[in-house]
């Protein structure tokens, strides 16, 4: 990993390294199924920014629709929030739905694209066709295929083209194994950039086991099998964590310490080598218990209730 040694290697690339995209995956809806409106985005916003021990460092969000909850393709309310507490944005669009529903997708974003403009297109760090599809498929669940994820980045390349979002990176979201998959080969040639999720917990059969002792390992591990399969594309984390509370599996046990240790090991270790990085996730529980809960905050005040663990690195 010759990337994360140069990267740690002197001081003077600290501030380089420091300049990755710091932020939190946020559905549109809560536990409860109600749907976040702008004044629950911003508060989300605002909460990443005064995590305590972060400088003020996470200052982006990861999106996994365009559209509005309650609507059928108004742009999300995340947009106005972003400008108003000058966050950035991941984008992203729902691509496991019928065509139908990806083309409301691409309708939000050309409305957002026209009411906000560049107010809005300069916080826009990426866009994101599709979250996990590939893998969804390969489980026999609803997800897409290769080809119509090639389809719909083609397709979102062409809703960009002349605007002020044209030249951001159009890339796809999806488990580090599904990008390993030579099957899915199309995918990766079309991205600009490829976003890992990968959960050590859930890899009950790693050798060595999935307890935290080799969570760091297998994270990583996923993390290089990822780059060495991506084209020269670069691979940015887009989801990982490690719940607060939950069922155990295998041998990996929900916990606040164990949170802590995996935040220490493996977040602050890609946050040092300025790699860009959506964690999984500020608050999980609000209004309805879910397991797992992988919250840094647990149920309540997102703003006024205190972290479960330090992530101060
Ligand atoms: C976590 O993994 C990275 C990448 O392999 C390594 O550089 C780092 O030393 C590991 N951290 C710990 C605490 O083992």
């Amino acid at each position: 990993m010759q990337f994360f040694t140069a990267a740690l290697a002197t001081a003077a690339t600290f501030a380089v390294a420091e300049a990755g995209y710091k932020g939190f995956n946020s559905g549109s809806t809560f536990s409860t199924g109600a749907n976040k409106q702008q004044v629950d985005f911003a508060y989300e916003m605002k909460a990443a920014q005064q995590l305590p021990g972060t400088n003020g460092a996470w200052t982006s969000m990861r999106l996994y629709t365009m559209i509005q909850g309650g609507t059928k393709d108004s742009p999300i309310s995340a947009i106005p929030a972003a400008i108003e507490t000058k966050s950035t944005l991941l984008l992203g669009l729902w691509a496991s739905e019928t065509p139908d529903v990806f083309q409301n997708e691409l309708n939000a974003l050309k409305k957002a694209i026209s009411q906000y403009g560049k107010a809005f297109t300069d916080l826009v760090t990426g866009i994101s066709v599709g979250s996990e599809d590939l893998y969804r498929k390969s489980t026999g669940e609803v997800g897409a295929t290769p080809a119509q994820i090639v389809d719909y980045i083609s397709k979102t390349r062409a809703v960009i083209k002349g605007t002020s979002l044209q030249g951001k990176p159009v890339g796809h979201v999806d488990t580090w194994d599904a990008f390993v998959n030579g099957g899915n080969r199309a995918v990766i040639a079309a991205a600009d950039f490829l976003g890992m999720d990968a959960y050590p917990y859930y890899q009950a059969s790693t050798v060595g086991g999935n307890g935290i002792g080799n969570a760091n390992a297998t994270f990583w591990k996923a993390y290089t099998d990822t780059v060495a399969v991506a084209q020269r594309k670069p691979v940015w984390i887009t989801e990982t964590g490690w719940p607060i509370v939950g069922d155990t599996i295998g041998q990996a046990v929900p916990g606040a310490k164990d949170a802590r240790t995996f935040w220490q090991e493996t977040v602050c270790h890609a946050l040092a080598t300025g790699v860009n990085m959506y964690y999984f996730q500020l608050q999980t529980s609000q209004g309805k218990a879910v397991n797992p809960d992988w919250g840094i905050k647990g149920a309540g005040d997102l703003l006024n209730i205190p972290v479960r663990y330090d992530v101060s690195c």
